[in-house]
């Protein structure tokens, strides 16, 4: 069920709320995020009768709760004849319309998630470890950030890969409103720096540097780039980034800002890359977890401010 009509999430008196000098705007777009805002994982999920062709009905559903929370769980109600072409056509129908290649995509650039023998790197999303939050792809190009995901679910696993989901911007009001200073030190261009990729002594992809909060200059909303992991992370050294960071790993334990679900067949996650992640699991002979996951350097459109 949608927990706001669109009237109430016309940002009004606009602005710009995610710069730090214009507090009035921030204020007024806090408020109107806020009525009425999700609070159970049955608020943010969308029924879809047909994923190759959504009905107004349900496209306005999905682009209003992403409006407000940034995601919506859906599911499809016959899935006997799905195919990897749904993801395709769903997204192509809520604005999703450039995919990003990774190192593991498929040919169609949707990537197949299971467990699977990997020669070289050991990538964790192909094994059935858990995965600490993050939002995807914080190591790519800043001129090829993720805005937008899909990850269908095909079968879940035997037993376990439960998701959790938060929504960036709510971590950030959290932490603006304790301490404006944090938000400016994560926007800072330095603030997490992302060491190369090497396989086999060759470098794959070069350091990344770049800020954790951002503002996607199409749509005036908040981008986030974020990994929880201890390795691999390289903060700036300096004392407001250092304690923001830590924050950011205390408000991420907050159980009242967290979505949990777990993903059933026929069921999926559409998100503007919010935090998310995901729990060790177990496949089984008979069972074994597949997802598919499409991300996009668009938003899901009808979301800006
Ligand atoms: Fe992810």
């Amino acid at each position: 069920m949608c927990a706001v009509k669109q009237s109430e999430i016309m940002w009004t008196n606009a602005g710009k709320p995610f710069d730090l000098s214009d507090s009035g705007a921030y204020e007024s777009w806090k408020q109107a995020k806020l009525v009425n805002y999700p609070t159970d994982v049955e608020q943010i999920m969308v029924s879809l009768v047909d994923p190759h062709a959504l009905q107004a009905s349900e496209k306005t559903e999905i682009s209003q709760l992403c409006a407000q929370c940034n995601v919506v769980i859906y599911q499809i109600g016959d899935i006997s004849q799905l195919d990897k072409s749904l993801v395709h056509d769903l997204g192509q129908q809520l604005g999703l319309a450039h995919l990003d290649d990774n190192l593991r995509a498929d040919e169609d650039s949707v990537t197949s998630l299971q467990v699977r023998e990997q020669s070289g790197n050991q990538y964790i999303p192909y094994t059935n470890k858990p995965l600490s939050w993050h939002t995807d792809g914080y190591y790519n190009p800043l001129d090829r950030q993720i805005r937008g995901i899909i990850m269908h679910c095909v079968r879940p696993a035997a037993e376990g890969g439960e998701n959790s989901l938060m929504d960036h911007e709510i971590l950030y009001l959290r932490l603006r409103d304790e301490n404006p200073a944090w938000i400016k030190a994560l926007m800072h261009p330095a603030a997490m720096t992302i060491p190369p990729n090497l396989e086999n002594g060759k470098e794959i992809r070069g350091a990344q540097s770049g800020p954790v909060f951002s503002v996607d200059e199409a749509s005036g909303r908040l981008h986030m780039r974020y990994s929880a992991r201890k390795k691999n992370i390289e903060w700036r050294d300096d004392r407001l980034t250092l304690e923001a960071a830590a924050k950011i790993t205390e408000l991420l334990d907050d159980e009242s800002i967290v979505f949990h679900h777990q993903l059933q067949a026929g069921q999926g996650v559409i998100c503007n890359n919010i935090l998310h992640n995901r729990t060790a699991f177990e496949d089984s002979a008979e069972q074994q977890r597949l997802m598919y996951r499409a991300r996009y350097t668009d938003r899901i459109e009808n979301t800006g401010i």
